[in-house]
């Protein structure tokens, strides 16, 4: 082999990405030059953000460069190393991008794993991955939950989400899960444990609060936001007195081609001396090995459930990402590229 396959970003989508803002080409295999690692990616993570790294706009990640291959954290196998700490066999995790083989490096925060402490190493991009984490030190560190407190989490039956039902369960906590349809909302109760699951679709910002009135009539002590919008409105008309709001992600704004719809009840954060808070997972980059190993530790226990939903090929890179947002996906979203 000395080609391969990579995804580019070649056009700026306007609202919903089409498929012509991405182009699928073939080209050499790269040579490591000095300090670089040659990686052969087996599964490339597929993430909301990546819809936002495609926009120009300020982020706490670059814009991708147009004619570059999409950004993506993966895993795989190192094919050639110009750089000694590695070497060809290695599996490895890093930032990478969506193609079959990657230049990468230190630079990309690339970093040997050990495939045989997880059941499968598409593992190390959920549950011990961002997005695993992500619910971890999303609610343990910025939402602080207490034994007896109500936890609601948007996008409840989704990767970040199933891990935030799960840990509060593990808390002592009752949770309510906010989902897309009656087949999401009964995987938010059956397999992720959620007390309430509430079907957000075709329903009113009144309709929705209303709901979560009936489950949680002394309000909610912890909103954990995926969603934004409607949900999020809905969401600040219950909450508890001194409540957290965790603003982990605002999936329904990102393919909004007439701005941002922004959150439009924050006056109830006066009115319950509520705190909003931004979280970004890399902020706890230094604490990953210790949040993995419990999660590692919780899976191993039958505590924690993982859905990871894997598509095998880079020629459905772009449909596997929309299923992001029509929310087809069942679990963690993955390319499978080897
Ligand atoms: N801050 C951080 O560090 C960080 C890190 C990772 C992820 N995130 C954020 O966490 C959120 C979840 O990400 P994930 O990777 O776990 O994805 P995911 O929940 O596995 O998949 C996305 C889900 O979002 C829901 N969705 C899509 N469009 C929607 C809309 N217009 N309105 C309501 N729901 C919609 C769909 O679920 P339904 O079928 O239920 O509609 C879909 O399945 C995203 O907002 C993401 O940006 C943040």
């Amino acid at each position: 082999m000395t080609s391969h396959r990579r995804y580019l970003l070649v056009r700026r989508p306007n609202g919903t990405p089409v498929a012509q803002d991405f182009a699928l080409v073939t080209e050499p295999i790269p040579v490591p030059a000095p300090g670089e690692v040659i990686v052969r990616n087996h599964y490339a993570s597929l993430d909301p953000a990546q819809r936002g790294w495609m926009d120009d706009v300020p982020s706490y990640a670059p814009p991708i460069p147009l004619g570059s291959a999409i950004r993506a954290s993966t895993v795989g196998i190192v094919h050639a190393s110009a750089d000694g700490s590695f070497k060809p066999g290695d599996w490895v995790v890093g930032v990478n991008a969506i193609e079959e083989y990657s230049r990468s490096g230190p630079a990309h925060g690339l970093r040997k794993i050990d495939v045989e402490r997880m059941p499968t190493p598409s593992n190390f991009l959920s549950a011990i991955g961002a997005v695993g984490l992500t619910g971890y030190f999303g609610l343990l560190e910025a939402g602080r939950p207490v034994a007896g407190e109500t936890v609601l989490a948007s996008g409840a039956a989704g990767a970040v989400g199933s891990v935030v039902g799960q840990i509060a369960k593990l808390k002592g906590c009752r949770t309510i899960g906010i989902a897309g349809g009656p087949d999401k909302c009964a995987r938010a109760r059956d397999r992720y444990g959620y007390d309430v699951a509430i079907d957000y679709r075709r329903k009113s910002v009144a309709q929705l609060a209303a709901e979560i009135l009936a489950a949680a009539p002394d309000g909610v002590d912890i909103v954990f936001e995926n969603v934004g919008g409607d949900v999020l409105d809905a969401s600040l008309l219950n909450l508890a007195m001194h409540a957290r709001i965790v603003l982990c992600g605002l999936i329904s704004e990102y393919n909004s081609d007439h701005g941002r719809v922004g959150a439009r009840n924050i006056w109830q954060l006066i009115v319950k001396r509520a705190t909003m808070k931004g979280f970004l997972v890399r902020d706890y980059s230094t604490r990953f090995a210790a949040g993995g190993a419990q999660m590692a530790a919780w899976m191993a226990e039958g505590k924690l459930h993982i859905d990871e939903h894997i598509v095998s090929g880079i020629d459905r890179a772009y449909e596997a990402f929309m299923m992001l947002f029509t929310g087809k996906n069942q679990g963690k979203m993955i390319l499978k590229l080897a």
